[in-house]
C-alpha cells in the first residue's frame, strides 16, 4: 500500500478511536456514580442521636462496599467561639470516636476538612450564587443566631454553604443524616442545580438518607420537645457514647418522663417515655410495641433502669475500643493524613473543572 495512503489510514483510526473514547469519557462524566459523602463537628462529644441518626448508618453503608467519604468538618466548628486547644484535641476525640464505632480507615474516606483547602475555596464561589435571604430563613441560622444576640458571625450565617461545598467538592449523590439537617441538603440541591444551568452540567443530582424511624430525631432527655443536641447546656439531656456505666445510670433516672406509669409508646403524647423507648428498641432492634409488652410488668421508674442496663451493654464496647485507640495518638493522626490525600485527589480534580467552567483560569 502507498506510504502517504497507510499513514492516512492510522492517522484516521487514531482519530477515530480518539474521538470514541473522549465520547466514552464524557459519557461517564455524565453518568454519576453513586457517591456518600457525610460530615460531623468535632464539638463536644458525640451523643446517641449522632450515633443513631448518622454514624451507625455510615458504618452500614460502609460494610455494604460503598463509596463513602466522611469529615470532621472543624471549618464548620469555628462558626461558634471556640478554644483553640480544645478544638484540637475534639478533632483527635472526634475522629478516635468514629473509629471506635466502627468507622474503617480501609473502607471509607475518613478526614479533616481543613486540610483541604478546596472546602473553602468552592464555598466561596456558592456564596456568589446564593441570596442573604435564602439563608437567612434556614431553621439552623434562626437558631444559633438567637443566641448571638446583635453580634452575629458571618461563620454561622454562611455554614451551609459551605456544607454545599463539602458535598459538591466529591460530587457526592447521597447525604446520610439525621431529619435536622434536611433544609440543608434542599439548598444544596438547589445550589447545584444552579450551577449546573449557568455552568453547564457538573454536579450530579444529590438526594439525603434520612432514617424513617425514630432514629432520624433523637429527643433530649430532660426536653422531649428539644432534639438531642451537643450544644444543650444540660448534660443530662443526653447519653454520650463514652459516657460511662454509672454516668448512663444516673442520667436515665433523671429523665423526663410524665405522670402515667405505664409503659407505652405515644410519641406525640408521652414525648419522654416514647424517647426511652426507642432508645431501647434502637439498641436491641426490636420494635418500640415489642418494648412495651416486655415491659408491661415494670413503670416507668423501673424500666428506666432497664434502659440504662441496655444501653450500657451496647455502648461498653465503644468506650473500650475508643480507650484502646486513643492510647496511640499517632495512629489517629495517620489516619487523617492519609484519609486527607484521598480526598485530596478527588477534591482538586472538581476544583480545577469549576474554574474552567466559571472562568477563573488562565490557563
Ligand atoms: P452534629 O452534631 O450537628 O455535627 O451532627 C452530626 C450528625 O448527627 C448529623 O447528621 C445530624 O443530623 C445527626 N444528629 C444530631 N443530633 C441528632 C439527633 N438528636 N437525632 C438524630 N440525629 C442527630
Ligand atoms: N451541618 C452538619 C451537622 O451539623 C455537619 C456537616 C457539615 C455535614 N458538612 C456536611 C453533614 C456535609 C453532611 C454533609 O450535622
Amino acid at each position: 500500500m502507498h506510504r502517504s495512503l497507510l499513514g492516512k489510514i492510522v492517522k484516521r483510526h487514531f482519530s477515530m478511536t480518539a474521538e470514541l473514547l473522549s465520547k466514552q469519557s464524557s459519557k461517564s462524566a455524565e453518568h454519576h456514580k453513586r457517591r456518600i459523602f457525610s460530615g460531623i463537628q468535632p464539638t463536644g462529644h458525640l451523643h446517641a442521636g449522632n450515633y443513631f441518626g448518622a454514624i451507625r448508618k455510615w458504618k452500614e453503608l460502609q460494610d455494604q462496599g460503598e463509596d463513602i467519604i466522611l469529615s470532621v468538618v472543624d471549618l464548620h466548628a469555628i462558626t461558634m467561639k471556640h478554644e483553640p486547644k480544645e478544638l484540637l484535641k475534639n478533632n483527635l476525640a472526634c475522629t478516635a470516636s468514629l473509629l471506635a464505632s466502627g468507622i474503617c480507615p480501609e473502607k471509607s474516606v475518613l478526614f479533616l476538612q481543613s486540610s483541604v483547602s478546596r472546602h473553602s475555596e468552592l464555598c466561596w464561589v456558592l456564596c456568589c450564587m446564593t441570596t442573604m435571604a435564602r439563608l437567612g430563613h434556614l431553621p439552623q441560622f434562626k437558631e444559633k443566631s438567637a443566641l448571638c444576640g446583635k453580634e452575629i458571625p458571618l461563620g454561622i450565617f454562611l455554614y451551609p454553604v459551605l456544607q454545599t461545598a463539602d458535598i459538591l467538592l466529591y460530587k457526592a449523590t447521597h447525604v446520610p443524616v439525621g431529619e435536622d439537617q434536611l433544609p440543608h441538603i434542599y439548598l444544596v440541591q438547589e445550589l447545584a442545580k444552579n450551577f449546573n444551568s449557568r455552568y453547564g452540567k457538573t454536579f450530579p443530582r444529590i438526594e439525603a438518607m434520612v432514617e424513617k424511624s425514630q432514629s432520624g430525631r433523637l429527643r433530649s432527655l430532660r426536653n422531649p420537645e428539644k432534639k438531642m443536641s451537643k450544644s444543650d447546656p444540660d448534660p443530662k439531656s443526653r447519653i454520650n457514647l463514652l459516657d460511662e456505666p454509672k454516668v448512663i445510670l444516673e442520667k436515665c433516672k433523671k429523665a423526663i418522663t410524665d405522670f402515667t406509669s405505664k409503659v407505652t409508646y405515644d410519641p406525640e403524647n408521652r414525648r419522654g417515655v416514647a424517647t426511652l423507648i426507642d432508645l431501647v428498641s434502637l439498641c436491641t432492634g426490636k420494635t418500640p410495641q415489642q418494648v412495651c409488652s416486655e415491659n408491661a410488668d415494670v413503670d416507668t421508674a423501673k424500666f428506666k433502669l432497664r434502659v440504662a442496663d441496655v444501653l450500657i451493654e451496647y455502648l461498653t464496647p465503644i468506650r473500650q475500643e475508643y480507650d484502646r485507640i486513643v492510647k496511640d495518638p499517632g495512629y489517629v493522626q495517620k489516619v487523617l493524613d492519609n484519609g486527607a490525600c484521598r480526598a485530596h485527589s478527588i477534591a482538586d480534580k472538581t476544583w480545577a473543572e469549576v474554574r474552567n467552567k466559571v472562568g477563573l483560569n488562565l490557563a
